[in-house]
């Protein structure tokens, strides 16, 4: 295999632990970054004085013809691979332009080069998300579903208020793919192998060609610094569970038991036993999806830990979970984005399950605190009417007045407006709360506030 090392070495690596040392068989889907950072190279060493333009020239047009001609090569890695295509090409040229670098900091200049670009394209999937949510919480701004704690049901909510709860989650997510882009955007190269070179080459130049926002401080940890992998990874962990609590949601929604979803066969698939059978796979893989992003995450985690500074081998198992990690988010979003798209809610069963399981006592409950008794003993009160209403087989939409003054001689005629499902979203009216009139406040705000993050990406 042909190497950039061996000066020194009398005997052959053995065979088996080449392979196990190699790179390229993963570093390789780095290319078109190789490509781009070795002509910014280049282009810094013409206008640093270490090559003459006719020299710079030569060079990047080779670089173009390697670029459109990648070709299976025996090499250890994606630099590797570039140096001597570029020595084939150019004869001793090829080697001139090796200095002021090493591997170690070119390596790490790819990654964040290529996960600066994919995150701009999960921003994007995240933009389209959050504004098909917010605009269903608009459409749905009004509609009662049940709420839940503990999976029962607890109080009466509207649907728009629930989605912009995802909405809020995912907002989250945003803004750690913002910081993890704000962490990624320092260029190391020129670190070299730790400790800088010996060449008056501006780093300023290569960090503008590559659009990078600042230069790394030190090269020490420039070269070790593994940070912006795993800020990545713990984006994808939050992002994965919220995402999988929305799903979720959704299989119990669309279970036959609750039936507050009709799944579209865009996004459900069937049984090859049960002809009657239409299944939330989609959901369900969303899901599980989560295993594999936190075990990406280990991995990293434990790659970095205890690792002595500087640059050590190690960090060449960076690749294969990021690039997971990579793969799965931006697959996934693109998944979920098309079910969003095709959510058909069934409003009726919604509606007629608010009205299960006394889901308005808390509203009786306040009632009576409006009339002046404490919380305690009202709450005790709303518990002796529910007592009554099982005994005799009834609810609160058909239990009378005579029948609530019995219990507790503080209830009037306008104590069913304050049970009634509509009466008790409306007085949900603090900030951030269910009633129409506050989701469509915090729909506003959640406008802006996306609109907001757009602009900070830029
Ligand atoms: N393949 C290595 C990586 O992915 C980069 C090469 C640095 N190797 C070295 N022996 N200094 O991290």
């Amino acid at each position: 295999m042909n190497k950039l090392w061996g000066g020194r070495f009398e005997n052959q690596l053995d065979y088996d632990i080449e392979i196990y040392l190699n790179s390229f068989y993963i570093d390789k889907y780095l290319f078109n970054y190789e490509i781009k950072v070795i002509s910014a190279h280049v282009k810094s060493l013409y206008l640093c004085n270490y090559i003459k333009l006719n020299e710079k020239k030569q060079i990047l047009n080779s670089l173009f013809l390697i670029k459109n001609n990648f070709r299976k090569l025996n090499v250890e890695d994606i630099h590797s691979y570039l140096e001597l295509e570029l020595i084939k090409y150019n004869g001793d040229l090829g080697k001139k332009i090796y200095i002021g670098k090493s591997r170690n900091d070119q390596i790490t200049t790819l990654n964040k080069l290529m996960l600066l670009d994919e995150i701009e394209k999960i921003n994007i999937l995240l933009i389209f998300i959050r504004k098909t949510i917010i605009n269903l919480a608009e459409i749905e701004f009004n509609t009662p579903v049940p709420g839940f704690t503990h999976l029962q049901i607890a109080q009466p909510i509207t649907l728009g208020h629930y989605l912009l709860s995802w909405n809020e989650m995912l907002k989250r997510d945003h803004i750690n793919l913002l910081n993890c882009k704000k962490n990624t955007n320092f260029c190391p190269l020129g670190s070299a192998a730790l400790a800088g070179h010996n060449y008056k080459i501006n780093r300023n130049i290569v960090k503008k060609i590559l659009n990078f926002k600042y230069l790394t401080e030190n090269s020490i940890d420039a070269v070790s610094d593994r940070d912006y992998v795993i800020l990545f990874s713990q984006f994808c962990n939050i992002l994965i569970i919220h995402l999988s609590r929305i799903c979720e949601d959704m299989i119990i929604w669309s279970s036959n038991k609750f039936n507050f979803l009709k799944l579209s066969d865009k996004i459900s698939s069937g049984s090859s036993i049960m002809p009657q059978k239409k299944n939330p796979d989609l959901f369900e893989l969303i899901r599980s999806k989560s295993g594999r992003i936190m075990g990406n995450s280990v991995n990293i985690l434990t790659i970095l830990k205890s690792q002595a500074l500087s640059y050590n081998k190690d960090n060449q198992e960076d690749k294969e979970s990021l690039f997971d990690n990579i793969y799965t988010i931006k697959n996934t979003l693109n998944c979920f984005r098309k079910c969003i798209l095709v959510l058909k809610f069934n409003k009726k069963n919604m509606y007629l399950s608010t009205l299960k399981n006394y889901s308005t006592a808390t509203d009786m409950a306040d009632y009576l605190v409006k009339k002046g008794l404490t919380f305690r003993d009202s709450h005790k009160i709303v518990g002796n009417c529910i007592k009554y209403c099982e005994n005799n087989d009834i609810n609160f939409f058909n239990i009378s007045l005579k029948e609530l003054k019995i219990i507790c001689n503080l209830f009037e005629n306008d104590i069913f407006y304050f049970l009634s499902i509509e009466g008790s979203i409306k007085n949900k009216n603090t900030y951030g709360s269910t009633s129409p009139n506050q989701v469509l406040n915090s729909i506003q705000r959640a406008k802006f506030f996306l609109n907001n993050i757009i602009l900070k990406f830029k």
